[in-house]
């Protein structure tokens, strides 16, 4: 495995199986309270099915933000002026990254990401709406320190990290990753950074519940690719998607619920689960303005500026690389 540009970052063993992949489903489903990594939602048609997620009446996040990003580009401009190299956290979507990029003139241009598909179509689609800009895509695992490419040394940076995917992390490895960011970034460095807002239980389990079914057909197909990728054979219908508020931890957690009592192998290992037991399979927490600050802060990165959409209901906050100092 290594983390060149250009080179592929799966691991797979002699029959073309993700290693990483089977571990963390052998050891998530060996575990008390059996989970799995959300990161494996995203094979192909995980990656369609949050497409669609992002469209669907309940699920505001996409939308708050997108209104935010068109709203407030005067004001991105004057905090973080032109000149940035912005370097992306996960490849840019089609909408939010053009909105940032056109309302700061940026200098460079770099998405990071650990799919080189997704990598290659998100910089050909931004080389295309902004044929002057430098693009300098890189294949790279982004929650660990990230050497970026020369082109870009001498040029402040922006980091941007939007969709609240920090969100998806419990708070100690979210400051790992907020603490890898600042060193991948370097002194001077801002980040502009989306945090989804704690809001009314009716609202956030409807949001990864909508009545389409499009957030259960998204968690389901965790299990189908297991038995697509792992060979296993999990019985998908028996198990039922959930998304429950855990007000303790200020998150949603998405559940697959089995409704009757089960047994199935995966890569030869046998696993059962009794009828009401879950498998864990995320973690979505959300921010007031202290929670997300202090997270902030921990991670290394100063506060500068908060915006939130019309409803309040999304947040993108604009943060200041900290220098390191243990005194008060
Ligand atoms: C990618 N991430 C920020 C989404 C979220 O809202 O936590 C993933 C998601 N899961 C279910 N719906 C959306």
């Amino acid at each position: 495995m290594t983390e060149q540009q250009g080179i592929r970052l799966v691991d797979l063993d002699e029959d073309g199986v993700d290693r990483a992949f089977r571990a963390d489903v052998l050891t998530g489903l060996s575990q008390p309270q059996k989970a799995i990594p959300a990161r494996w939602f995203y094979d192909e048609r995980g990656s369609e099915l949050f497409e669609d997620i992002t469209q669907v009446a309940e699920y505001y996040p996409t939308r708050a933000e997108t209104e935010i990003l068109r709203g407030k580009g005067a004001q991105f401009a004057e905090l973080i002026g032109e000149g940035r190299a912005v370097v992306e956290f996960g490849s840019g979507s089609s909408v939010k990254t053009p909105l940032l990029l056109s309302a700061i003139a940026p200098a460079a241009y770099v998405p990071l990401d650990i799919s080189g598909d997704f990598l290659r179509a998100a910089a050909a689609d931004l080389s295309a709406k902004f044929p002057s800009l430098p693009v300098h895509p890189v294949e790279a695992d982004f929650t660990k320190r990230v050497e970026l490419p020369a082109a870009v040394n001498e040029m402040p940076k922006l980091g941007f990290f939007p969709g609240s995917t920090i969100g998806n992390m419990v708070p100690r490895t979210a400051v790992d990753l907020l603490r890898e960011m600042r060193q991948t970034l370097g002194d001077g460095a801002l980040l502009l950074i989306g945090m989804d807002l704690i809001k009314d239980r009716d609202v956030l389990e409807s949001a990864y519940d909508d009545a389409d079914g499009v957030t259960s057909a998204f968690n389901v197909n965790l299990l189908a690719r297991i038995n697509r990728e792992l060979d296993a054979d999990i019985p998908v219908e028996a198990f039922r998607h959930e998304a429950r508020w855990v007000d303790i931890y200020a998150r949603i957690e998405m559940h697959l619920v089995a409704q009757e009592d089960v047994s199935f192998a995966v890569s030869g290992e046998q696993f059962t689960l009794q009828a009401g037991e879950t498998i864990h399979t995320e973690n979505s927490h959300k921010f007031d303005k202290r929670s997300g600050n202090m997270l902030l802060l921990a991670g290394h990165w100063t506060p500068m500026e908060r915006w939130t959409d019309q409803a309040e209901r999304f947040s993108l906050v604009l943060a200041r690389a900290a220098t390191p100092r243990s005194a008060p």
